[in-house]
């Protein structure tokens, strides 16, 4: 599975030929001018929440690629009032499969108002699983014993969580998240974009080290297989 990082908590992973986008915010992430929104492909595009820094792009990328827009029922549903052509609501605990696999919608900690002040439902994860393998992105949440459920049921090649700290974990309450997700292949989100944000990317490597774990920091616009 290719990975590709377009900064903050969006990421492209492509699956059986599929382009499975996840929270994009790029036109309004200072760190990703580089990033041309018009050329980045998806034909799903899942949104862990309703906070801007999550759904910014999600409407305008979802028009000019026709992607189905995955998110909890209340986001799926107002992007889709926004204009996103074709959306899927879940909801916790609630899985669903698609043309290149399934897709369960996990637990996480935090909050979801979408920017108009409407009520977002709660933030959520996914776990993607494949015949290429299966993966999981937190979301923006705290460190949860809910995790543990996800490594005894599924076997992740990879996992994507935020190592920012402030609004979320951080880089220690992510190894820890590791752990529980018995995964030892980790990209980091939700860093640096912003003052509460900024994080010592050489520390956090290292506390990921300590604990038998690799943390992946990619730049911008980089690629990567797992
Ligand atoms: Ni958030
Ligand atoms: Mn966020």
């Amino acid at each position: 599975m290719n990975f590709t990082y377009y900064g903050h908590s969006c990421f492209a992973v492509d699956v059986g030929g599929r382009a499975l986008l996840f929270d994009p915010f790029i036109t309004h992430n200072p760190l990703a001018g580089g990033v041309d929104v018009n050329a980045v492909r998806a034909d799903y595009i899942l949104v862990s929440h309703g906070h801007e820094d999550h759904l910014g792009d999600a409407v305008a990328v979802a028009k000019r690629t026709g992607a189905t827009v995955v998110s909890n029922y209340e986001v799926a549903t107002w992007l889709g009032r926004k204009g996103a052509p074709k959306t899927h609501g879940l909801n916790h605990g609630g899985a669903c499969a698609f043309d290149f696999g399934r897709v369960k919608f996990v637990n996480a900690i935090h909050s979801s108002s979408l920017p108009d002040g409407s009520y977002g439902g709660n933030p959520g994860g996914f776990v993607v699983e494949s015949a290429q393998g299966n993966f999981y992105y937190c979301g923006d949440t705290a460190l949860t014993m809910d995790m543990k459920l996800i490594g005894e049921s599924t076997r992740l090649r990879f996992a994507a969580l935020c190592v920012g700290g402030n609004y979320t974990m951080d880089a220690a309450d992510a190894a820890k998240a590791a752990g529980f997700i018995g995964c030892n292949e980790i990209v980091g989100v939700h860093y640096d974009t912003f003052p509460p944000i900024k994080i010592n990317q050489e520390e956090a490597i290292k506390i990921f080290q300590a604990a038998g774990k690799t943390l992946h920091l990619l730049k911008i616009g980089a690629s990567r297989e797992f």
